[in-house]
């Protein structure tokens, strides 16, 4: 008999199964893709997390967890499915809506079903809602008990999170947050702290909008002072010394399926979005194209440029590329007439393909790090000099101990450093 049946095996849909089936209980993933339920049942994990796979194995050798196309009856159903933008940037739901009308016809009496994926406010009680009833004769809150409870868990931590982090569900009934809390009290040392669904939408929203509009602000921070002559990064530093105050890090875009995408949740209840989130999202998309400026404003003069990008990944410590603005970059530079090539310790599916480090740098004009990779911190300067046409590097992330690169011949180029300093 399984106990909790998790739709949607992907980043967050599967740790969080794994999690729940280590905590006891009897778990099935569902997922549409054939291949990856054949894999996940073999104990091949396709995602780049660590623990992940050992935890796979081990669920797969107790018989705590198996995969599956279709959904099972379950006392809990979760749905962790994606919900991407349109190209006009209003979210889609038909995977939610789908994924809600293959468990319909599962529920029971007394069952509880939870909605993690990231959605626009409303989604749990309307769409979602009306989706489980498509293909079912029970009434929501009255025969099952519905509730969101939005992910906010680290790529790279992901499994220590899910068990520690606080948890914030909210019911369509106070029953539902209830039912709901009871359930994540079982595997969850954090506090469960109870809320309605439309609260709980808007709080996952408005952690993902504040690390924006936070962006934003470090982003226009780093055009301020590289006008004035300042060095961004200290001012930031320093800044947060100040016991309330918390600014982010600029960068060359923000990618990522949670911190770009949130933002634009709104715009499904929304005319149009409010000045400081929309202000701060256009600062942010245009950071890619600026970067670009900035490289092609140093490569000028040259004839077919060769760029070495070094980052991939849409942030550092993680090999996840999607979304990432590299793509854009890259995009961009090859638009613009350059030669490219792409090196990340961590990535192994990109755009582009990507290469070793010596050869992404050999006999290039221009060097640019666009992911705070640890690995790149400690990158040898003088193989490198050796390596490329010529020593010019622009360090968005403020990677690089500058002084030794000066020290082997380096033009070293910083996002928000002016050149006066
Ligand atoms: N990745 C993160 O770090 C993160 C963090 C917080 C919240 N979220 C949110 O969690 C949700 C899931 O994101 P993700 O990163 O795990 O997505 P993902 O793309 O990694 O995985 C989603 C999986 O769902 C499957 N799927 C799609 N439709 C399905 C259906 N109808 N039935 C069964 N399976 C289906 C896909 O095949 C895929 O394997 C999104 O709403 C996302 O915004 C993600």
């Amino acid at each position: 008999m399984t106990d909790v049946c998790v739709v949607g095996q992907g980043h967050i849909g599967l740790p969080t199964a794994l999690t729940i089936a280590k905590s006891g209980l009897q778990v099935v993933g569902v997922d549409i893709t054939a291949q990856l339920v054949e894999d996940l049942n073999k104990g091949i994990n396709h995602l780049i997390e660590p623990g992940l796979s050992e935890l796979l194995i081990s669920c797969i050798d107790t018989n705590t967890y198996s995969a599956s196309l279709t959904p099972e009856t379950a006392d809990t159903y979760i749905v962790s499915v994606p919900t991407p933008l349109d190209s006009d940037n209003q979210p889609v739901l038909d995977h939610v809506v789908a994924a809600a009308e293959s468990i319909g016809p599962h529920i029971r009496r007394g069952n509880l079903v939870i909605l993690e994926s990231t959605v626009p406010p409303g989604t749990t009680r309307g769409a979602f809602t009306k989706a489980l009833t498509n293909n079912s004769e029970l009434t929501p809150e009255k025969d099952f008990f519905v509730a969101h409870c939005p992910e906010r868990v680290l790529p790279g931590t992901i499994l220590r999170e899910l068990v520690e982090n606080d948890r914030v569900v909210g019911g369509s009934s106070a029953h539902s947050s209830a039912a709901a809390a009871k359930f994540y009290r079982y595997f969850v040392t954090g506090d469960v702290i109870e809320t309605d669904a439309l609260t709980a939408e808007l709080v996952k929203l408005s952690e993902n909008i504040y690390r924006d509009v936070n962006i934003g602000l470090a982003n226009e921070l780093a055009i301020i002072s590289e006008d004035l002559g300042a060095n961004v990064w200290d001012v930031i530093e320093l800044a947060n010394k100040h016991p309330r105050v918390n600014i982010h890090q600029p960068g060359p875009g923000v990618g990522g399926y949670c911190i770009p995408v949130a933002p634009w949740m709104l715009s499904a209840n929304l005319d149009e979005l409010p000045p400081t989130i929309h202000q701060a999202r256009r600062i942010n998309a245009e950071q890619p194209a600026r970067t670009v400026q900035q490289v092609l404003g140093l490569l000028e003069g040259t004839n077919s440029p060769k760029v070495a990008v070094l980052g991939a990944a849409y942030k550092g410590g993680v090999g996840d590329a999607r979304a990432t603005p590299t793509v854009e970059i890259v995009d961009l530079l090859i638009a613009a007439g350059a030669t490219v090539a792409v090196h990340d310790p961590l990535t192994t599916n990109f755009k582009y393909p990507l290469e070793s480090y010596e050869d992404t740098v050999r006999h290039a004009d221009l060097a640019i790090i666009l992911t705070a990779h640890t690995q790149f911190e400690s990158l040898d300067p003088v193989t490198t000099a050796k390596l490329m046409k010529f020593p010019v590097i622009v360090d968005t992330r403020n990677s690089l101990p500058v002084t030794d690169w000066e020290q082997a011949g380096f033009k070293v180029v910083r996002l928000g450093v002016g050149t006066s300093k």
